[in-house]
């Protein structure tokens, strides 16, 4: 199953990593490195670095790093296969088809044909005068027919096994279509046609393979859509409706809708950059794929209670990317669907310009949190708000966000500005603190809460990153870690990778951060990229690396010393920096 480790290395030398990378960002040389625009945050001035020596990038903004296999499943958002894939392809290597690998391929690519298929069969289905209901269905919802031809729109008769006889003579097999999520086995073990008498419509991942379909029932009936279920090609938490058509616009942003109709409205109104979450609510992995492709991303969901809770959830997940981030105020209609058939494409276009930033969206719903005619509630939504408002950047937008709201509120704009203030002075004292923590720790920890990563002991998780970057630059140092055992490690993380260094050394497999990466999260490899920054002495490793053995071990007799910041190297910080303590 997994790929042979040879092969990794053998394509890790043969990618040149700077050539790779330069295919997405435009890299200049300074000194032994090159720098560029980060293509997985925005900013303006370059912290993305690329380093030939190590082949590795690191960005110092938001700490994604890696080597080439891992920039390829970030930027194209594969899995790790297929990101080897897709380099093996770029250098010219034919991918080693071990017995596992290879089947499981071959049976990827046959599920993606029979669904091809299927997808064929159901729109041929709704083209045949006896799929006039069907037609008179997507007729009444105002599309058209180039409409139902660009998404591939189809129709699933109300047979138990229409689809099995299509495909049965097409030579699919009951269990491909099983895998495929086509077909459903009941308790009896017969099998039977998953959708029948809906309207179909097929999900199409980015590189234009069909990998599933949600279909919907033309009357009031339930489940209003049934959906294909997670199979070995389709994750609805990892795949955006449409978004193969999307990436194409010209447009600069994403819009994000609920539902199939809506983003296929839209896209037939000219709004060709919108997206839907399939069935789910947004995912981490849904942020991260629309923030690869866009600055700026309109959120227009649908204008109920769950649609506005869906909508503050998905703000969340996408501020963390970095992209603006905008809210829709869909008023007089359901959704976009139904807004821009009542009012048209003019009309929503104005909405999209008009849409609130996501400041007066969060505003809004702090305001709706509070019944504002009771005293004590209106004093605790005012000092809510009085937060929002204190981590804006601008002084002038703080200002016309606090008399606005003061006045909403009928308190006098002096006590909302005063009261704005004492919040941003705590925030303020959190920063510094925050601050300083980093001043005592150089390489920022991208991921606290994820406990893998976290140093309870400072100073033995700084040594423990010499001792993993040390080996991982020359796994021969082993031989001076006698006596070093995976559990004498703080850090949960560097346990395991010290663990994973010293069984391949012993196997005399090859050692380096590009191998270890299917055993890695996305977070942790960014965390040992960080690592690898540092500059490692070239002289006398083999003394840094006894000195580290040392802190470790007397960190451990020490027990848990918890290393937080100290009271003291606050006040050391602030001394540095001139500063005052906050009142
Ligand atoms: N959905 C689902 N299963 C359901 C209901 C909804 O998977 N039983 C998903 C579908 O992806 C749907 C989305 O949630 O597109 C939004 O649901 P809803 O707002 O009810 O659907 P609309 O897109 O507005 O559908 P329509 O306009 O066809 O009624
Ligand atoms: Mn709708």
């Amino acid at each position: 199953m997994p790929i042979p480790e040879s092969f990794l290395e053998e394509l890790n030398a043969r990618t040149d990593i700077v050539d790779l990378i330069s295919g997405y960002v435009s890299l200049t040389k300074k000194g032994n490195r090159y720098w560029g625009l980060c293509p997985f945050h925005s900013e303006k001035t370059p912290s993305f670095s690329v380093a030939p020596d190590k082949q590795m990038y690191y960005c110092f903004g938001c700490h994604k790093g890696g080597g080439a296999i891992q920039f390829v499943m970030e930027t194209e958002s594969v899995s790790f296969p297929e990101a080897v894939a897709i380099l093996a392809q770029r250098a010219g290597l034919p991918m080693p088809e071990t017995q596992g690998q290879g089947d499981n391929r071959k049976k990827r690519e046959r599920l993606y044909q029979l669904n091809k298929a299927a997808a064929r069969w159901y729109h041929q289905n709704l083209l045949s005068p006896q799929a006039r209901v069907a037609q008179e269905y997507f007729t009444r919802r105002g599309l058209s027919k180039r409409t139902i031809t660009n998404f591939g729109l189809g129709y699933s008769f109300n047979q138990w096994d229409g689809l099995i006889k299509a495909m049965s003579e097409q030579g699919y097999e009951k269990q491909e279509l099983l895998d495929a999520g086509l077909v459903v086995k009941n308790e009896k073990g017969h099998i039977y046609d998953r959708f029948r008498g809906r309207v179909m419509f097929p999900i199409i991942d980015l590189r234009g393979n069909v990998i599933g379909f949600g279909g919907r029932v033309l009357d009031d009936s339930t489940p209003k859509y049934l959906n294909s279920p997670d199979t070995i090609i389709y994750n609805k938490s990892k795949n955006l409706f449409a978004l193969n058509l999307a990436k194409k616009s010209k447009r600069g942003m994403i819009i994000l809708t609920e539902g199939y109709m809506d983003t296929i409205a839209l896209h037939q109104a000219g709004f060709d950059c919108a997206v839907a979450s399939l069935g789910t609510s947004l995912t981490p992995d849904h942020a991260r794929m629309i923030a690869q492709r866009t600055q700026e991303v309109v959120i227009s969901y649908d204008s109920d209670a769950a649609g506005v809770n869906a909508a503050q959830r998905a703000i969340q997940l996408l501020n963390k990317t970095g992209i603006r981030v905008r809210v829709l105020k869909v008023t007089g209609a359901k959704d976009p669907d139904e807004f821009i058939k009542k009012y048209g494409a003019a009309a929503f276009q104005k909405l999209i310009d008009g849409s609130e930033n996501h400041v007066e969206f969060r505003l809004l719903q702090v305001k709706n949190k509070y019944d504002l005619s009771e005293d004590d509630q209106r004093v605790a939504c005012i000092q809510e708000l009085a937060q929002v408002i204190a981590r804006l950047p601008g002084a002038a937008e703080r200002e016309v966000y606090g008399t606005r709201m003061a006045k909403e509120l009928e308190i006098t704009p002096d006590t909302m500005l005063r009261e704005v203030q004492r919040c941003q002075k705590r925030q303020l004292r959190w920063e510094e603190k925050q601050q300083a923590r980093k001043v005592l720790q150089p390489v920022q920890m991208n991921q606290p809460e994820n406990r893998a990563l976290r140093y309870e002991n400072m100073r033995s998780g700084k040594a423990e990153e010499g001792i993993i970057a040390l080996l991982l630059n020359d796994p021969g140092l082993l031989a001076n870690t006698k006596g070093l055992s995976p559990e004498d490690f703080s850090v949960p993380l560097f346990g395991r990778v010290y663990q994973m260094i010293w069984e391949r050394w012993s196997e005399e497999r090859p050692v380096s951060l590009n191998v270890l990466g299917p055993e890695l999260t996305g977070e942790e490899m960014n965390h040992l990229a960080s690592i690898l920054q540092n500059p490692l002495s070239q002289t006398n490793r083999e003394r840094a690396m006894e000195d580290y053995i040392n802190i470790i071990q007397t960190e451990r007799l020490k027990g848990g010393n918890q290393a937080g910041v100290d009271d003291a190297a606050l006040m050391a910080y602030r001394d540095k920096k001139g500063m005052e303590e906050p009142t």
